[in-house]
């Protein structure tokens, strides 16, 4: 009889003994307790108060409110067998100001909530900047302000220094390129700038926080194994024709090379878009050694593939992405693609970098609409999302990648950014009027698959 193409043979200890199966979170996502004690308002806290930005006037206020929550969420980890857990600091949480006077209940909550992983048998991944600026830095201009190198080497020292005797895994940045683009230059993310003079700053600023980050952990925790997360997805032209070969090289290297290449000595990919260049006004003698840092591992991030074509109207880039609900293909409720072979495909591109270590793939997810019948939540849909890509990833080692880890975005439904509380991406329910968590049939199915190991 002919197996079943849908069916999944593989068991967690194909990949490796030592492969790090996880799950992601972000504070911002789904903290809440906003004001608690002395925490001040991050730039998302005041985004999501601006009208018609955020789906459904939604805001993160309360979230998943991970903050009473967090014991059991991580018993419910734990009970799913799951032994990795990626989380965010809040950087306005443990720095109202974003520089100067430090909060101690700040501190307190990352204790407890590292110690608590800790006890519990979970090792916590830290990532140092997933989106949420202190409004007191961006009132003083953000990301487009190079005093941001400062301050943040002041955060990141801070946060070394307190956590970094049981925390030994970290990522600085959380998606450079989503956080400026999205922020800096389309204004549909915190802190809505839009325009290239602010997207340019922004870029080279990140690019060499993401270095300071590194070194600054480095010099700080023992034992670290650090790195740094990359938005990517696989990108092909829309035909053959020469100019949306072209197009397409550009927006790969806005979308997947941009942050890299200047990390590891390569420069900015400005050969391949022009409008690029003007960056070199905000580059400042030295920097060029500055943003080289040599990660131990990349966090490749990776949900869907782009098709691309010329556009002669698109400023700057002039192409333009296919949209997905065009091309009469199977799309998550994000409307981004399902197309698995991506994460083979975009672990391929970064491990064919002379200089990247270990890959980790710290974020990989689906969002479908979840129902709720007898207590119970079936999505099928996000069931072979998650299969499928991990059949990709296993290609990848096969070929002969450095994959090290897996980590599913996310663990319960939480705060999705400008889509608010619409797209749910976990692998838990939350109904958020109870704060009720239910496990889906797809956090079933991996709770049982990490059984194996
Ligand atoms: C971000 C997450 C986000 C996820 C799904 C990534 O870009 O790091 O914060 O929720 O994608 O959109």
């Amino acid at each position: 009889m002919k197996k079943n193409e849908n069916e999944f043979a593989l068991k967690a200890d194909d990949f490796g003994e030592d492969f790090k199966w996880g799950v992601s979170t972000a504070a911002y996502q789904i903290e809440g307790a906003y004001d608690k004690h002395d925490k001040k308002a991050s730039i998302w806290d005041t985004f999501t108060t601006k009208k018609g930005k955020i789906y459904s006037g939604h805001h993160g206020k309360i979230a998943t409110d991970f903050y009473h929550n967090y014991q059991q969420d991580i018993d419910l980890m734990q009970r799913m067998n799951i032994k990795n857990f990626r989380f965010s600091l809040s950087w306005a949480r443990l720095i109202p100001d974003g520089v100067g006077k430090k909060s101690s209940h700040g501190v307190a909550f990352y204790n407890k909530v590292i110690n608590y992983c800790l006890q519990c048998g979970i090792t916590p991944w830290v990532t140092l900047y997933h989106w949420d600026l202190p409004q007191k830095l961006q009132d003083k201009g953000g990301w487009t302000n190079r005093s941001i190198i400062q301050w943040f080497q002041e955060y990141a020292e801070f946060c070394a220094l307190q956590f970094g005797d049981r925390v030994k895994n970290w990522m600085v940045l959380n998606e450079p390129m989503v956080f400026t683009g999205a922020g800096y230059f389309l204004g549909v993310h915190a802190p809505g700038k839009k325009g290239m003079r602010h997207f340019i700053p922004a870029i080279h600023h990140a690019t060499l926080c993401q270095a300071v980050g590194g070194r600054t952990l480095r010099s700080h925790v023992k034992n670290a194994y650090i790195g740094t997360t990359f938005s990517c997805s696989y990108i092909q032209a829309f035909s053959t024709h020469k100019k949306d070969i072209l197009a397409a090289n550009r927006a790969n290297a806005l979308l997947n090379r941009l942050f890299i290449e200047p990390a590891l000595g390569l420069g900015y990919p400005t050969e391949d878009i022009a409008a690029l260049k003007r960056i070199t006004s905000y580059i400042m003698p030295g920097d060029d050694k500055k943003v080289i840092f040599n990660f131990d591992f990349i966090g490749v991030q990776v949900y869907t593939r782009e098709i691309v074509k010329y556009s002669w109207w698109t400023p700057y880039l002039k192409a333009k992405l296919v949209k997905a609900t065009d091309r009469n293909v199977a799309t998550t409720l994000m409307d981004w693609e399902v197309y698995p072979p991506s994460i083979c495909k975009m672990i391929e591109q970064f491990n064919a970098y002379k200089g990247v270590g270990d890959i980790i793939i710290t974020e990989n997810g689906s969002a479908f609409t979840d129902r709720v019948l007898n207590e119970k939540v079936y999505d099928p849909k996000r069931l072979s999302y998650l299969q499928a890509h991990l059949k990709q990833l296993r290609k990848a080692q096969i070929l002969g990648s450095q994959v090290k880890g897996y980590f599913v975005w996310t663990f319960t439904d939480n705060f999705e950014w400008a889509e608010g509380y619409y797209p749910r991406f976990g692998l838990v329910y939350v109904d958020f009027k109870t704060q009720k968590r239910i496990i889906k049939t797809s956090g079933k199915w991996f709770a049982n698959f990490l059984k194996s190991k």
